[in-house]
């Protein structure tokens, strides 16, 4: 009997319990705790899985899929899917499931924590703290950014974009945002008025991005967006590295056409320890945390769970990122 449940690859260990409601639904091969690349154990039963259970480091592509001609569900469990090759899925009529909504407030958390960080320069007064370069009280020691009256600049203002509005609020920040549709609610609830791209770089002192990584936005912020943005500016990225253009950046941050810049996320990822945008002072950079709580990433495993048992029920899933699979002919 225990032969005839389907079959999902689990590209990576996850801890005891986060995948509990797929005891007895499914078999699972389950992958290494750190793959960066589908497990060779995995890829050797691909032609016989019924469901892909994943993780965004993992390329989920044509060369995959083509050698996994029975998937009836992928799930993702983040609510990013740029790792995924969606096209391709939808054509084949395989829904892909995400988990928007359990990350906002982890995610919105971060991205506070790096603005606040950059503004108030903690990394490197930590750094000089731990390394004898703080003797005395200086009064120019450290100096940093005001929020308080600051202008922050929300690129996309969907769910993560609308919590970090919120938290940026307590902070006396006035809000304006880009995003491709007006979001009438931010503009009720923070006053917030809705600019181009260009105006909102030009306006603002802090500029946090929350957009998914598309065409579109690829290189959304590369050299001439830079150049726009206030020489006391602070850009944040908690969204995806390739959004920003790396090696503009750099230069940016080089020649102070911004003042810094706090990446949760980078281009490439990880980010190779000899990469010079560790060198610089006023970059700071954390290894893509910005769903990294204990309830977060549990709330996620769950949700990827549900949708990867919808799937293998040939039901629709809660949260599909290529909803477009179910209006096929
Ligand atoms: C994290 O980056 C996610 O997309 O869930």
């Amino acid at each position: 009997m225990a032969n005839q449940l389907p079959l999902v690859l689990v590209t990576h260990t996850l801890p005891d319990g986060w995948l509990d409601s797929l005891h007895g639904r499914c078999r699972t091969i389950i992958g290494p705790k750190d793959a960066t690349v589908l497990a060779p154990e995995l890829k050797a039963h691909l032609s016989q899985a019924d469901g892909l259970y994943t993780l965004l480091t993992i390329r989920v592509d044509e060369d995959i899929l083509d050698k996994a001609p029975n998937l009836l569900v992928i799930s993702n469990m983040a609510v990013g899917v740029d790792n995924i090759d969606l096209q391709a899925c939808t054509r084949r009529g395989i829904p892909v499931g995400h988990t928007p909504g359990v990350l906002t407030e982890g995610t919105a958390d971060l991205a506070m924590a790096l603005l606040l960080a950059a503004a108030r320069r903690l990394d490197e007064a930590n750094h000089d703290a731990r390394h004898g370069l703080w003797k005395t009280w200086s009064p120019t020691g450290w100096l940093g950014a005001d929020l308080l009256g600051a202008t922050l600049g929300i690129v996309g203002m969907g769910k993560i974009g609308t919590a970090v509005a919120e938290r940026a609020r307590g902070f006396g920040l006035r809000i304006v945002y880009n995003d491709s549709c007006p979001n009438q609610g931010a503009e009720s609830r923070f006053g917030a008025s809705c600019l181009s791209l260009e105006d909102l770089l030009i306006e603002s002192d802090f500029v946090s991005l929350h957009v998914p990584l598309t065409g579109k936005t690829r290189g959304l912020i590369g050299e001439k967006a830079l150049r726009l943005m206030k020489p006391n500016a602070i850009l944040v990225n908690t969204s995806r590295g390739a959004v920003v253009n790396t090696a503009d950046l750099l230069l940016a941050l080089r020649e102070g056409w911004i003042a810094a810049a706090a990446l949760d996320v980078t281009d490439p990822e990880p980010l190779p320890p000899e990469h010079p945008l560790y060198k610089q002072p006023n970059c700071l950079i954390t290894p893509h945390i910005g769903s990294a709580t204990w309830n977060t990433r549990r709330r996620m495993a769950e949700r990827a769970c549900e949708n990867l048992l919808a799937g293998l029920a040939e039901e629709c899933l809660s949260f599909c990122a290529n909803p477009e699979v179910y209006s096929r002919e």
